[in-house]
C-alpha cells in the first residue's frame, strides 16, 4: 500500500499544478513522429483527466528519449490533443520567462506539454538552480512518472524541496500491483526471470529468493548458470567473473527450498542472426560454435507446468532473443502460457512488456509494469527515490 500522499489529498482547484509523467514511448525508427506503442500515454490519462475535471491548469513534464539524442514530444502532445479532445500545445521551452509567459495565460482545465526535461544536462544531474526553476512554474508537483520513478533526477526529486509533492494515480496503481504480487501473492507464487546478463539480475534474483516458492530461469543469463554447473554452452553469452555468484544463488535456493528451474533445451545458432542455422541441443551439451538464442519445448513444457499450478506468475525479461522473429517463439509462448493460465500474471516492464504487448495478450494480463528498470529495482527491494521524495500520508 502507498503511504505517499496522493492527488486526491490536494484541493487543485485553479492551482497551477506540474505532473511529471513518463512519456518516454517508442517512436518508429523511420519516422520519429510515430509513436509505436502508446501505453505510457494512455496509463497517465486517469491523473491528468482528473486534474482536469477539478479545475487545475495542468503543466505536463517529461523526458523522451536521452539528453544527447534531443528528441522531441511533439508526437506526445499529438496524441494527448487527441485523447483529450482539446489542443494540449507543446511549449518552447521548460523553464524561463517565454514559458512563465505561456503559463500564465493558462485557465483552469487547462493542459500544456513541456519540451523534453532531458534537453538541459541539468535534468540528469538533479541540478538545485533548474529544480527550483522548474518548480516556479507552479504551485503543487505531482509524480504520475513510475517509469523514471528509480532516477533522482531534477523533475523527478529536486522539484519536491521547492512545492508540496503528491502521488499520481499511475504510481498508486503500480505500486499496489507489483507490491500485491511479490510481498503479499496468492501462493506458489512463480517468477520467470530472464534477459542477457545475470549480472543486471542478481540483485533481483537474491530478493527474490526471499519471497517466491519457484524460480523458472531463461534467457541468455540461463548459460552463466549452466556452465557454473560444469555445462558444455558452445558460444553461448557467458558471464565467466559471475559463475561463482551464479553457484551461490542456486545454493541459497536450496537453502530456502525455493524450486529452480534452468532452460534444458535450446534453440541453439551458429551466428548471432535471425537467419542463422538453427538446431536444437541439451543446454548443457551444446555442440562448438553454436549458440543458445531461445528456449526449446522441454523448457517450454517444464515452465509450463509450474505456470499451470501458480497462484501468481511475475515475469521479468525474455526467455530468448526475442528481437529476431526465429528465436522469439519461446517469450511469445510464455506470453501465451501467462494469457492463458489462471494465476495472478504481473509483467515487469521493459522487453516481456512489449513481448506480451506485441503478441496481442494485453488485455488477459493483471499487470503490465509502465516500468522497466523501476519495476526491477522495486522488486530489488530498492527505495525508488522519485516515490521516497513525495509527501508522507
Ligand atoms: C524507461 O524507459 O525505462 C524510463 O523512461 C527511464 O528512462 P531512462 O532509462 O533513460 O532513464
Amino acid at each position: 500500500m502507498l503511504n505517499k500522499k496522493t492527488v486526491r489529498d490536494v484541493d487543485v482547484n485553479n492551482k497551477k499544478v506540474l505532473v511529471r509523467c513518463d512519456f518516454n514511448v517508442p517512436l518508429d525508427v523511420n519516422d520519429k513522429s510515430l509513436i509505436t506503442n502508446d501505453k505510457r500515454i494512455i496509463e497517465s490519462m486517469k491523473t491528468i483527466n482528473y486534474l482536469v475535471e477539478n479545475g487545475a491548469k495542468v503543466i505536463l513534464c517529461s523526458h523522451i528519449g536521452k539528453h544527447k539524442e534531443m528528441l522531441s514530444l511533439a508526437p506526445v502532445a499529438k496524441r494527448l490533443s487527441e485523447l483529450l479532445g482539446k489542443e494540449v500545445p507543446l511549449l518552447v521551452d521548460v523553464i524561463g520567462e517565454n514559458v512563465k509567459a505561456e503559463i500564465d495565460k493558462m485557465v483552469t482545465g487547462d493542459v500544456v506539454l513541456l519540451d523534453n526535461v532531458r534537453k538541459f544536462k541539468e535534468e540528469e544531474e538533479n541540478d538545485e538552480n533548474f529544480s527550483e526553476e522548474l518548480a516556479s512554474l507552479a504551485e503543487i508537483y505531482v509524480n504520475d512518472a513510475f517509469g523514471t520513478a528509480h532516477r533522482a533526477h531534477a523533475s523527478t526529486v529536486g522539484v519536491t524541496k521547492h512545492l508540496p509533492a503528491y502521488a499520481g494515480f499511475l504510481i498508486e496503481k503500480e505500486l499496489d500491483a507489483l507490491d500485491k504480487g511479490i510481498n503479499s501473492p496468492k501462493r506458489p507464487l512463480v517468477a520467470i526471470i530472464g534477459g542477457a546478463k545475470v549480472s543486471s539480475k542478481i540483485s533481483v534474483l537474491t530478493e527474490l529468493l526471499n519471497k517466491v516458492d519457484t524460480l523458472l530461469i531463461g534467457g541468455g543469463m540461463a548459460f552463466t548458470f549452466i556452465k557454473a554447473q560444469g555445462g558444455k554452452i558452445g558460444t553461448s553469452l557467458c558471464e565467466e567473473d559471475r559463475l561463482e555468484e551464479a553457484l551461490g544463488i542456486l545454493n541459497k535456493a536450496k537453502g530456502k527450498n525455493v524450486k529452480v528451474l534452468i532452460t534444458q533445451d535450446v534453440y541453439a545458432a551458429d551466428d548471432y542472426s535471425n537467419d542463422a542455422n538453427k538446431i536444437l541441443a541439451k543446454s548443457d551439451d551444446i555442440p562448438d560454435g553454436y549458440m543458445g538464442l531461445d528456449i526449446g519445448p522441454k523448457t517450454l513444457e517444464a515452465f509450463g507446468e509450474e505456470v499451470s499450478k501458480a497462484g501468481t506468475v511475475v515475469w521479468n525479461g525474455p526467455v530468448g532473443v526475442a528481437e529476431f522473429s526465429n528465436f522469439a517463439n519461446g517469450t511469445n509462448s510464455i506470453a501465451k502460457l501467462l494469457a492463458d493460465s489462471s494465476a495472478i500474471s504481473i509483467i515487469g516492464g521493459g522487453d516481456s512488456a512489449a513481448a506480451v504487448i506485441k503478441a496481442g495478450y494485453e488485455d488477459k494480463m493483471n499487470h503490465i509494469s509502465t516500468g522497466g528498470g523501476a519495476s526491477l529495482e522495486f522488486m530489488e527491494g530498492k527505495i525508488l527515490p522519485g516515490i521516497a521524495a513525495l509527501l508522507d500520508k
